[in-house]
Order: C-alpha cells, then structure tokens, then sequence
C-alpha cells in the first residue's frame, strides 16, 4: 500500500545522525525497457545504468536516499519497473520514486512499492522535508503541475514552516537556454514560483528531464538540472543534438542550517554505440 508522507528520521543510519547533514544521490531518465537489450540512441539504456549505479555504489556508506526523478521505463513496463525496483532494492538503499513522461505514474506507482523502495508525496529527514510532484501531462512530453499537485505543494510547506524543503519533480520548472527543450517545460511555472515565494523555506528543486547538468539560483532558491543515466544532450542549443558526454547522477548534501552542497558525478566514458545522427527521441 503506497504511503504519502514517509518518516525516514528513525532510519537514518548512525554515520549520518553524527554528521547531521543528508546526503541524497538522485538518479533520472533511465530510459530502461522490457528489453534488456534496447538501446536509446544506440545506447543500452539498462548497461549505461548499471555502470552510472557502479559508481553510485562508492556513495553509498553515507547515504540516505536515493532519489529518482522520471522517466524511468521508457515503455512503462510491468517488466521494466519490476527490474528496477528488484535492483535498487539489491542496491540497498532507500528509494522515491516521482514519474516523467516516459512512465505510466500509475504503472509506476503500483510496481515501485517494496522494502526500500516507494512513491511518497513527502519525506521527512532531519529538518529537511522533500516533497515529490507528479509533473506530467497524459499523452504529453511536456510537464504541467494539476492544482492538486500545487495544493499539496502549498500543503506541505504551509504545515512544515520549521523545515527546510527540497523539491523534486520531473520537468523544468525554469527555462534552460535551449528552445526544442524548453517547449517541453512545465507549462504553468507561475503559480509554482509563487507557492515558494510566498513560504520562505523552500530551499532547493531538482529535476530530470534535460539530461544535461543545469545550476542555477532564483531568489535565493538553487534550480538544479540533473544528467540522465544514458544519453546526454548538448547543452545551450535550439536545436536537438546529441553529447558525447558520459552519463552520471547528481550528488546533494542538505545542511542543518538549510544550506546544500551539491555536485555531478559522471562515469568515465559512455557505454559503446552512441549514434550521434540520431533525430530525436
Ligand atoms: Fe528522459
């Protein structure tokens, strides 16, 4: 049975209470398939995974949660899912899941509940909240947040005024510099900047969806863009375009006193085959 707010506090293990700070590794647009051997512009989305997973595994003594942030199975599979959620539990870390536009967020939220892992709206850890938004559109690559999403946004933050808040949500909630991408955005950022606007303690959102590194700070709150775990796109361009850029994930670190320390990892090179000709996705 999907819960909606998770309490972590009383898991967190004994090398995290002593550092007080949390430390999330958040992993997005795995792209993964029925198929094991499917391949995302001539990538293997489920190979560049497990290798991107094999350097998340250095992370893991310290950390608290693995956050991923949609488009996790490109064909929103029963099979797929199923297969992720087995591995991220193999993994053994503690795992919320939110969809893109590539899941099915009822296939999602269905087969992702386990042991370790689950589709919670919030997480409570320390004195950060994270709340989890279910950005997508039915038949949609763009993202729009429905004004349940945005109630429960104004919900959380209303009822947790002594928390820091981390937001997480599939699409771009700011434009990246990159039209062909920035028309897949959220479609409706205003009221959303406004809900954080009007409580002061929202201190970070991060998302997936660009599969490029994105770092920003509006008033006050860091915007972050996240790297997906196969294929990248070249970054500031109108036009579609490919990177040869390894895949990676990001790494935060949420400070008692509201601060985050964050930064990008990447494997060293990408799996082979990248078929730079391709014309979209
Ligand atoms: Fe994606």
């Amino acid at each position: 049975m999907a819960q909606d707010i998770v309490n972590l506090n009383s898991q967190k293990p004994a090398s995290s209470r002593k550092r007080q700070a949390i430390r999330i590794l958040q992993v997005t647009d795995c792209h993964l398939h029925t198929d094991t051997e499917w391949k995302l512009a001539g990538i293997n989305t489920q190979l560049s995974f497990e290798w991107v997973m094999s350097l998340a595994e250095r992370h893991k003594a310290e950390t608290d949660l693995l956050l991923l942030t949609g488009d996790l199975v490109h064909d929103a599979s029963a099979i797929g899912y199923t297969r992720l959620k087995r591995y991220v539990e193999d993994f053994g870390i503690r795992a919320c899941c939110l969809p893109g536009n590539h899941d099915k967020p009822d296939m999602l939220r269905t087969h992702m509940q386990g042991r370790l892992v689950e589709t919670p709206k919030e997480i409570k850890l320390g004195n950060w909240l994270i709340v989890l938004l279910d950005s997508t559109l039915p038949h949609s690559e763009g993202g729009h947040l429905s004004d349940q999403e945005l109630q429960t946004l104004d919900n959380a933050l209303g009822n947790h005024p002594e928390h820091h808040v981390l937001i997480a949500l599939h699409h771009h909630p700011i434009h990246i510099n990159s039209a062909w991408m920035d028309k897949m955005a959220l479609d409706n950022p205003a009221p959303f900047l406004s809900i954080l606007n009007r409580h002061g303690n929202v201190k970070g959102v991060v998302w997936g969806h660009i599969h490029q590194t994105f770092d920003t700070e509006l008033n006050g709150i860091k915007m972050m863009g996240t790297p997906s775990t196969c294929i990248q796109f070249i970054e500031n361009q109108d036009k579609f375009g490919i990177s040869t850029t390894p895949p990676g994930f990001r790494w935060l670190e949420l400070l008692p006193d509201g601060r985050i320390n964050t930064g990008i990892e990447r494997i060293a090179e990408l799996p082979p085959g990248l078929d730079l000709k391709t014309a979209g996705y």
